[in-house]
């Protein structure tokens, strides 16, 4: 699993009106909330209208993945505090070099501190490290290079402001019998994991845990459905409980967290601050991915961090970081077409369900998105789709776009053939910036102006970056644009090699 990937997390925040900059105070936000902010969409939306989204819905502190340039400079001055990754494949050099741990600093924290007034908070040191499937890659780097951002961190007078922090997968503990009081770390990083935790801990650092009660039903078909989600107020708890002493686990996320928190105190490191970075629902591309499921879910989750209800070991809820704010359509799936379906709101910033935040306020879409014409690229009415030539292009198509949402149970999966062809077509021409000529595929496609959305399966137009930059808002939108724009000449010229070569 990528980075960004495996198991995630959503937080209470304390309230502090005194943080804020004098024109937030009005709002009527009770309880502030966390949320990872992921950048990998072929068409992200633009910074300052995510920064307005995540204003509006009362989201003050954010989590990037890395140090995205646009995302940053659409921060600066916005009274939202921010965790900052430093990813997986920069551990190693920074681990091995002080100047490149210094350098690192000087480039993506004090540069936007200083000179753009970004409220850098945290600097997340790797991202899921430890996690098993990586079969131990990076698990020597990691604690060097949290000692030297640190020392960084120190030299660059930043110290103070700006703690340290390792994003770690809830596959770093477990527990024998099941029961969270018998929580231990995994035994083969159990030495590694004290010794940072010893070091965040001497150093004002924090840890933080991505859990994912969804990762845990989607693997396992004998998972207690209803274990996965918070109970709701008064329906009677899961068969699946787990008694523990005198204390009943009703879900697993309360579960999950106390044996983290168990196996802490076994090593005397339960003062150790623990947020939780990661938590979530995705709704498509799998099973239990979907809108209903992913609705109670969060739901019970917000419940939760508006009441500031913590578990058994901590009733106080702890910082939770929601995986995720939006939709990302260009993330690697190599754990589950569901990888790029974790938005709280779809691509675009509007809410995929309804969302209640404190006092039963429903949560709010983005506002101005900016869209491409109103066009779709389908299969040719004339045309076939036992044509010969079909599959080959749905398959070029689906490889530069996403198709994830074809899949058998997900919200495309009861399309005909026919709709099935016109959805891949659409989706490469609406990754291309709607191009002519990424309507083609060797004259079996036609472009409309009608919806061809049918049922649960949406037709979508993508966001217009241009028309974005053109209003000169924000440089952070035009220098996506760049990208953008080479990125869909890339595609084009590469439609033009598939329909050479099928010559
Ligand atoms: C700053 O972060 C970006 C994004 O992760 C990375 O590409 C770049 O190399 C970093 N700068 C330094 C000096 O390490
Ligand atoms: C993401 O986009 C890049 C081009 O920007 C492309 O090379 C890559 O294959 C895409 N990845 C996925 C997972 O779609
Ligand atoms: C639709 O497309 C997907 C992905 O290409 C494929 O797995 C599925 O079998 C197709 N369904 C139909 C009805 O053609
Ligand atoms: C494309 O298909 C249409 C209708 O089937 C046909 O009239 C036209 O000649 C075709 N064009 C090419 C270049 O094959």
């Amino acid at each position: 699993m990528s980075s960004c990937t495996a198991l995630r997390a959503l937080a209470v925040l304390v309230w502090v009106a005194a943080a804020y900059p004098v024109v937030f105070r009005a709002r009527p936000v009770q309880a502030g909330l966390a949320v990872n902010w992921g950048t990998r969409a072929l068409h992200p939306l633009p910074g300052d209208i995510t920064v307005r989204l995540l204003r509006d819905n009362g989201f003050d502190k954010v989590k990037l993945f890395e140090a995205d340039p646009p995302a940053l400079r659409a921060l600066a001055h916005s009274g939202i505090q921010v965790m900052i990754g430093l990813p997986n494949d920069l551990l190693a050099g920074v681990a091995g070099s002080m100047n490149a741990a210094e350098q690192w600093v000087l480039q993506n924290v004090s540069n936007y501190v200083s000179r753009y007034g970004v409220d850098i908070r945290y600097v997340a040191v790797g991202n899921e490290p430890f996690l098993k499937s990586y079969k131990g890659k990076f698990e020597s780097a990691t604690l060097p290079a949290v000692q030297n951002v640190q020392a960084a961190l120190v030299k660059a007078g930043l110290a103070r402001q700006v703690r340290v922090t390792v994003p770690l997968n809830a596959d770093v503990y477990e527990s024998p019998d099941g029961k969270p009081s018998s929580g231990d770390f995994r035994p083969d990083i159990s030495g590694l994991m004290v010794s940072l935790v010893r070091f965040l801990l001497d150093n004002g650092g924090i840890l933080a845990i991505n859990i994912y009660p969804f990762l845990s039903l989607d693997a396992d078909p004998n998972f207690p459905v209803d274990y996965a989600f918070f109970p709701s107020p008064g329906a009677p708890p899961s068969q699946a409980s787990v008694q523990d002493g005198n204390v009943l686990y009703t879900n697993v996320f309360d579960a999950n967290y106390d044996t983290l928190i168990a196996a802490l105190e076994k090593h005397g490191l339960g003062s150790i601050p623990v947020v939780v970075g990661e938590i979530g629902w995705p709704t498509d591309g799998s099973k239990y991915a979907n809108a209903a499921s992913a609705h109670k879910f969060n739901q019970g989750l917000f419940d939760r961090i508006v009441a500031g209800k913590g578990t058994p070991r901590r009733p106080q809820m702890p910082d939770v970081y929601v995986f995720a704010l939006l939709d990302e359509d260009n993330k690697s799936v190599d754990p589950g077409n569901f990888e790029r379906h974790w938005g709280i709101f779809n691509y675009d910033g509007s809410p995929k369900y309804r969302l209640s935040l404190a006092g039963g306020r429903p949560i709010v879409p983005a506002k101005g998105v900016r869209y491409l014409s109103k066009q779709w690229c389908v299969l040719r009415p004339d045309a076939s789709p036992a044509d010969p030539a079909v599959a080959g292009a749905v398959q070029y198509a689906c490889e530069y776009s996403d198709c994830t949402s074809l899949g058998a149970g997900s919200s495309c999966g009861g399309l005909d053939a026919r709709g099935n062809v016109s959805y891949a077509f659409n989706q490469f021409f609406q990754a291309a910036n709607q191009q002519r000529a990424a309507c083609s595929f060797n004259n079996l496609s036609t472009i409309v102006t009608t919806d061809p959305s049918q049922g649960t399966c949406r037709f979508e137009i993508m966001i217009d970056t241009g028309r974005h930059e053109l209003t000169g808002k924000s440089s952070a939108a035009g220098a996506r644009v760049g990208s953008s724009g080479s990125w869909s000449a890339m595609l084009v010229l590469g439609l033009v090699g598939l329909a050479v070569a099928a010559w």
